[in-house]
């Protein structure tokens, strides 16, 4: 199995001075020798703050989106090739959020995946049900379909360098995480699903859960073998609750 990996999405929050004061406090917590490989998404604003702070880490960059085209008369739009050139090798994509409020489906996603792959960006592909959905037992039918056609023509090699995240809208800012009995049952089904769709072992690819993660919920949530990292919102934005998170992480790896 990999080292877990602990992603922080930052979403909308924290200017790029914020940020700098945030990492400040953060490396006074952070412990390069974890087993654990950490992973910061700022907003696209201090990715150039973050970028430089980090260098002397191992701690990798993330966008938290990126445009489908590499280039061309797209306001607003961000591309792939930019935030590689900032410093980024992994970039979250099909975040409930941008499902939700920008009406982002799994073709666009699908695109946007492919495009991020063909420049060496790892993509974090996120993945999750409703409450309604779940509650009327299509969870793994929704997740079946989103992984499907997210990861449409995607090779076993590719798929190599594609990290999921399990994030149960419902558990998403809410304060209520999935027990680790729920995540462990969709991480499995993910885990076999992607074995005989893609080829790939289940060893080779990492799926995170995500929602509602914070430092006492996650010793027990990395419990579970299926559980190969978070994807941390709310408390990633606070260097104590993400340095604890990490830590956690490292210890249930030792
Ligand atoms: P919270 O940890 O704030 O629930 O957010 C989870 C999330 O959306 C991470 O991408």
């Amino acid at each position: 199995m990999q080292r877990p990996l602990i992603a922080g999405n930052w979403k909308m929050y924290k200017t790029a001075t914020e940020a700098r004061s945030f990492l400040q406090d953060f490396l006074q917590l952070y412990h390069e020798e974890y087993a654990v490989d950490v992973v910061m998404a700022p907003p696209f604003t201090a990715l150039h703050a973050l970028h430089n702070g980090l260098h002397t880490t191992s701690i990798a960059l993330a966008a938290q989106n990126a445009s489908s085209e590499n280039e061309g008369a797209l306001t607003g739009e961000i591309s792939p090739l930019m935030i590689k050139d900032l410093g980024c090798t992994y970039v979250i994509l099909g975040h409930s959020e941008r499902r939700q409020h920008f009406g982002e489906g799994n073709a666009l996603i699908n695109k946007k995946v492919h495009l991020a792959l063909s420049h060496q960006l790892r993509p974090i592909l996120c993945v999750g049900e409703l409450l309604t959905e779940r509650e009327t037992g299509q969870t793994n039918s929704v997740i079946e379909h989103q992984l499907l056609e997210g990861l449409h023509e995607m090779t076993a090699e590719q798929m190599k360098s594609v990290t999921i995240a399990y994030e149960p809208v419902w558990a998403i800012g809410t304060g209520k995480a999935a027990t680790v009995d729920q995540a462990t049952e969709v991480h499995a089904y993910i885990g076999t699903m992607i074995e005989k769709t893609w080829g790939v072992t289940r060893e080779s690819i990492r799926i995170l859960y995500g929602g509602s993660v914070n430092p006492e919920n996650a010793d027990s949530l990395f419990t579970s073998p299926q559980i190969n990292g978070a994807l941390v919102g709310k408390a990633c934005l606070n260097p104590d609750s993400f340095a604890k998170i990490i830590a956690s992480a490292h210890h249930s790896s030792v």
